[in-house]
């Protein structure tokens, strides 16, 4: 049997393992010589690639009306406390105007599963993007949507889409889910979006209830075969008005070490040090980008609606106006050696020929 640095030497050279040694790897995510040397060729991996530099998506938080109903998610339908919002196609270019201004050449459009934006409304508002910032890339994170409706959003501007996979194991997956949820049908959203020739963003929660090690590994293995371009994780963190209120949050040191992995497994990917991150540590976001990670999200929904965006307790970032958000980003970055940039930072390689 390998030791387990052996595993971890294995894992750098090849980039990938077996399911048996992810698992021992995992299992050894407190060992810190086994951190240290994941987060140390991380980083070799993040600055042959990237370099200093750390890109900066605008998030514009459009709806918090949902029709799903997900257990650990405070804007599930079910939630009949949150109060809801949607933003008019012009606050949403307000937004966006705002962004462009501060150097942000990415806009995320992201909400709940929200009926009201039909197809033909959320092409509208992509035409509208596309047409004021034809510099700009234009991210959609707006949940499961049949093929054409993928379609329709690619033809209209649409560049990337986040769609996080949440969990790859069937059973986990059900116990986070209502039954009209599939895994099947979510995995299939991934694949129908990267043969549509989307940038893809997939990923997961770290300490989400029940996750095992096992199933940690089986995420891997997920992300390995999909290869999509973004991969976002972070943290659980309950929500009172949800079945999960009483759960244990997510540990911020295993999502770090998670990035590391990350980082290595799918060496050019895009890896946000996410909002829950920061909202779970100080300097969570700091930790992330040390970590491996390379793209910051900072929030660019009106201030007047980012409370009301309440996916989880005391998330951070709700009563900051843009230009601080980034400049406090800005700060955070230059404190542990990297650069924010004002690029639209795509895909290395993308198109693929
Ligand atoms: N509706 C879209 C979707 O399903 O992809 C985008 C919005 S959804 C609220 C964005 C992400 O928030 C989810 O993929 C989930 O991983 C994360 N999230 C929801 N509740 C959370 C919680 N309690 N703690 C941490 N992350 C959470
Ligand atoms: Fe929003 Fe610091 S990133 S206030």
């Amino acid at each position: 049997m390998k030791s387990v640095m052996e595993i971890v030497e294995k894992f750098i050279k090849y980039h990938e393992l077996t399911k048996d040694e992810y698992c021992e790897l995992l299992e050894n995510s407190t060992n810190q010589s086994v951190s240290d040397r994941l987060s140390e060729e991380a980083v070799k991996i993040r600055k042959k690639h990237y370099g200093n530099k750390v890109y900066t998506r605008g998030l514009i938080e459009f709806t918090n009306y949902c029709k799903n109903n997900c257990y650990y998610c405070g804007i599930r339908r079910g939630n009949h406390h949150a109060t809801r919002y949607r933003l008019t196609k012009d606050e949403i270019l307000d937004c966006c105007q705002n962004g462009y201004l501060l150097g942000f050449r990415t806009f995320v459009l992201q909400g709940g599963e929200d009926p009201w934006f039909t197809d033909d409304r959320l092409v509208e508002i992509i035409r509208s993007v596309r047409e004021n910032y034809p510099d700009c890339a234009i991210t959609l994170s707006a949940g499961e949507k049949p093929y054409n409706s993928y379609k329709k959003f690619r033809e209209a501007g649409a560049d990337r889409y986040l769609l996080r996979h949440e969990t790859a194991d069937e059973a986990h997956y059900r116990s986070l889910h209502p039954e009209e949820m599939s895994l099947t049908t979510r995995k299939q959203c991934l694949y129908d979006l990267k043969s549509l020739g989307y940038q893809v963003g997939a990923g997961f929660m770290v300490g989400s209830p029940g996750q095992t090690l096992d199933n940690l590994a089986e995420d891997l293995i997920f992300l390995k075969d999909l290869n999509p371009q973004m991969v976002g994780i972070g943290p659980f963190i309950p929500h009172h008005d949800t079945k999960f209120a009483e759960e244990k949050a997510g540990s911020v040191e295993l999502t770090l070490f998670l990035l590391s992995v990350i980082r290595i497994l799918l060496p050019k990917v895009l890896l946000p040090a996410t909002t829950a991150l920061g909202t779970l540590d100080p300097r969570g976001r700091e930790k992330g980008l040390l970590a491996g990670a390379n793209v910051v999200m900072p929030n660019l929904s009106p201030v007047k609606n980012r409370k009301q965006y309440d996916l989880y307790d005391n998330k951070i970032c709700t009563g900051e106006e843009a230009a601080e958000c980034r400049g406090c980003l800005m700060g955070r970055v230059e404190s542990v050696g990297y650069h924010l940039v004002d690029e639209r930072g795509d895909a290395i390689d993308w198109p693929i020929e």
